[in-house]
């Protein structure tokens, strides 16, 4: 039954719990993910999937519905010969209301009737794919209920937003903890199981041309893009109160500065990376007033415009979108690492909606050699460039300058590019099939902590109440464009620009072309 045999270590036997069964994150990415680890055998057979929200459904119908969303998002395709009827068994479906804790109580019996049907040994994975306002009371009612009383492991799996700012996310946390301790809880942060950004250690880590370069003293900036030309679909009611700050920046963007930035850790383990992690989010230079913050951050929200050819409305116009919104649907800053390896070095970052591609990347711009020396006497010379892209194209890309064909001494930019979304049979899995597959075995490298999002939190909150304070901060930018041209000036200033990402074309040339 599995794919790759050589893989299959199992995860813990355990029943997960699937709350937000019959939502869109259950559907795209939890239903999936579980079919890959079930086909690559690391789910063993001794598990059980337990389905639960509010509206009725028969357990035939609810798989029914997991066989309609593994045939739409899966890697893998519902396939008998591959033991698709013994897998959909292992689901059933619970209609529950989250507030009442006879229903929990039902779902106890429920439980330990498939215990014993699966042998499994009191393992319970609890996977909270709903609004955040009912993490506490779920959590609760899990305990009253008696869900908690079991032998084996119980792990909370929660969804973002974890709050909306330190102090409702302090409240979050304190209600969780009330049930679950630390080690319990699992912060899901989908970034952190992207594979290229679990790759940003190991290239950092283990190449002798990097880590000795990965400092002030040779780095000239860091830009981390992440670009997406989606607009805010169905979720504008979210998105409203959220926008990219929280959405994007609070957790993604920050994240993935904290895998650049941060000390080797002294093990592998994963409190000492993230030990690691909270050091560079305390590093962050804190920008409190409102002069440093326009000086540094822009903001902006799409308006109407057009993309390939197409007619794109204006964030405002979008459904159960204020007409007169304020919220930003682009961000992009100037931040600083204020420690002793990244002292004056800015990190460039920026995320938006509707931009003209999909694509997350981070640029290592390295410093040039001397300017009046040997061929940089004679010509300007491009600086070398260290790219990892993360997304969707996966791979790493390093330019850096060479001699031209001929008799001239000219000196050319160069390219060498590891295209991983290239390689022929690569079935990558998905960031959700990693981060799950980490849970149930108690892996938390991956997974936020609470001192983690503290910080964020700390460095985010100044920032929302300096805007708030000026709303005629916000720059408008057509959609399909690539922000307010205030978020180029950001990186002029310094004699720096936006490195086009992939897919982007600069003056109609492709200038980075995805090799197949
Ligand atoms: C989510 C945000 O966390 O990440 C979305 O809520 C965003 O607004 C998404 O579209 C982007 O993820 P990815 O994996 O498609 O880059």
């Amino acid at each position: 039954m599995t794919d790759n045999k050589h893989e299959a270590v199992s995860a813990h036997e355990a029943v997960y719990f699937i709350f937000g069964a019959t939502g869109d994150l259950a559907r795209r990415k939890l239903f999936p993910a579980l079919y890959s680890l079930y086909r690559e055998g690391k789910l063993g057979e001794r598990f059980a999937i337990v389905g639960l929200a509010r509206r009725p459904r028969t357990n035939e119908q609810f798989r029914d519905d997991v066989k309609a969303s593994i045939e739409e998002f899966c890697r893998y395709k519902p396939k008998e010969s591959e033991g698709w009827n013994a897998f959909v068994e292992h689901f059933t479906y619970q209609s529950l209301d989250t507030g009442n804790v006879e229903a929990f109580k039902q779902l106890k019996s429920h439980t330990e009737q498939l215990e014993a049907a699966y042998d499994i040994p009191g393992n319970r994975l609890f996977y909270l794919a709903l609004a955040p306002e009912l993490f506490g009371s779920v959590s609760r009612n899990l305990r009253e209920g008696g869900m908690l009383e079991s032998a084996g492991w119980h792990r909370l799996v929660i969804e973002k937003p974890f709050g909306y700012d330190y102090p409702s996310a302090e409240r979050l946390n304190e209600e969780i903890r009330h049930v679950f301790r630390e080690d319990e809880v699992f912060r899901i942060d989908h970034y952190l199981g992207k594979e290229m950004v679990q790759n940003i250690e190991v290239i950092r880590l283990s190449n002798a041309f990097f880590e000795p370069l990965w400092n002030n003293n040779h780095i000239a900036n860091v830009q981390i893009t992440l670009a997406e030309t989606v607009g805010v679909e169905e979720r504008g009611a979210y998105y409203n109160k959220s926008g990219a700050l929280r959405d994007m920046v609070q957790n993604h963007m920050l994240q993935m500065l904290t895998m650049i930035a941060m000390e080797p850790p002294s093990r592998l383990d994963p409190e000492d990376i993230r030990d690691e992690k909270v050091k560079v989010l305390r590093s962050v230079r804190v920008m409190e007033t409102a002069e440093t913050i326009s000086e540094n951050i822009v903001r902006g929200q799409y308006s109407e415009g057009v993309s390939k050819g197409k007619e794109l409305k204006g964030y405002r116009q979008e459904d159960s979108v204020d007409p007169a919104s304020g919220t930003e649907t682009f961000f992009a800053a100037r931040l600083f690492v204020d420690n002793f390896r990244w002292a004056g070095v800015p990190f460039y970052v920026r995320t938006g909606k509707r931009l003209p591609v999909k694509s997350t990347e981070i640029v290592i711009e390295f410093k040039n050699v001397p300017n009046n020396v040997l061929f940089a006497r004679k010509q300007d010379l491009q600086p070398n460039l260290l790219v990892i892209r993360v997304n969707p194209m996966e791979g790493i890309y390093i330019k850096f300058n060479a001699k031209k064909p001929g008799n001239d001494m000219t000196v050319q930019p160069v390219s060498m590019e590891f295209c991983q979304s290239c390689q022929v049979g690569l079935n990558t899995p998905e960031a959700y099939e990693r981060l799950i597959f980490d849970a149930a075995r108690g892996d938390h490298t991956y997974f936020t902590r609470w001192d983690e999002l503290a910080v964020a939190w700390k460095l985010i909150d100044p920032i929302a109440a300096a805007w708030r304070q000026d709303p005629e901060g916000l720059q408008f930018y057509p959609a399909g464009s690539w922000g307010p041209e205030k978020s180029d000036a950001l990186l002029d200033r310094e004699g720096y620009f936006w490195w086009p990402v992939n897919g982007q074309e600069e003056d109609n040339v492709v200038w980075v072309t995805a090799s197949k």
